[in-house]
């Protein structure tokens, strides 16, 4: 496996991708949480996938083993696994390679086509939870601050949706430190949304998905 595509790109952007092995070694230390299907996982520097594609099969394993009975609660809850993996990066090869890795690790777990609702859905999760953009200034590639959607599960089909602003929520991280000047400030603060949706079905995320796999 190629752990550079070029020395130009590694002195420019540090592209250096972390060989199968060690992400294996790195994830077990966390094995856990890359096992529970609704642990969030945010990669800040995504590359085409080393962490989360592995990140996404072990969820899927664990959908299989919970849910591989029934075909409507396995397709929800790899869609709720997938909901939970996030990523950013800078380059615009990496961030698409990213994307139909995923897709495809997902699509390949539920045999689906690409005109399934499901897949449809799938894909514009991915164009929101895996974002083209610097994780350093916490700004997308058209400059507009870096947005982290949540999604939960509510049974019976029906997704939820809330967005913040990624610079928010760090930014919140460190004032609720227990000797930060900030500690006081109350936790409502740093989780109030800055848009929240309807409960929402896979057909309706499907619809919503616009083929470019990027999302406004
Ligand atoms: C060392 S590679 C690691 C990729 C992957 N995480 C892995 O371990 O295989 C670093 C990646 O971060 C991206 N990158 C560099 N600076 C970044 C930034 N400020 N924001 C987001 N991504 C960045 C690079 O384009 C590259 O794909």
């Amino acid at each position: 496996m190629n752990l550079i595509k070029s020395k130009q790109r590694v002195a420019d952007h540090g592209e250096v991708f972390t060989p199968p092995w060690l992400v294996e070694k790195m994830l077990d230390l966390v094995k856990g949480e890359t096992e529970r299907i609704d642990s969030r996982f945010l990669e800040p520097a995504c590359g085409s996938g080393n962490f989360l594609v592995p990140i996404l099969q072990r969820k899927l394993a664990a959908v299989e083993f919970k849910f591989g009975k029934s075909d409507f609660e396995k397709r929800h809850h790899a869609l709720l696994g997938l909901m939970c993996c996030y990523g950013i990066e800078l380059l615009a090869d990496n961030i698409a390679e990213c994307r139909a890795n995923m897709l495809e690790v997902f699509a390949d777990y539920l045999a689906l086509d690409a005109e399934d609702d499901v897949y449809r859905a799938a894909s514009h999760v991915l164009s929101l939870n895996l974002v083209h953009g610097d994780a350093m200034t916490m700004r997308a590639i058209d400059d507009a601050p870096i947005r982290v959607v949540e999604w939960g599960y509510l049974g019976k089909g029906k997704f939820q949706r809330r967005d913040f602003r990624l610079d928010v929520l760090t930014g919140m991280a460190s004032f609720s430190a227990e000797d930060s000047l900030f500690s006081a400030l109350g936790k409502h603060e740093i989780f109030t949304p800055s848009q929240t949706y309807p409960p929402m079905s896979v057909r309706y995320l499907a619809a919503a998905n616009d083929g470019t796999g990027t999302s406004a």
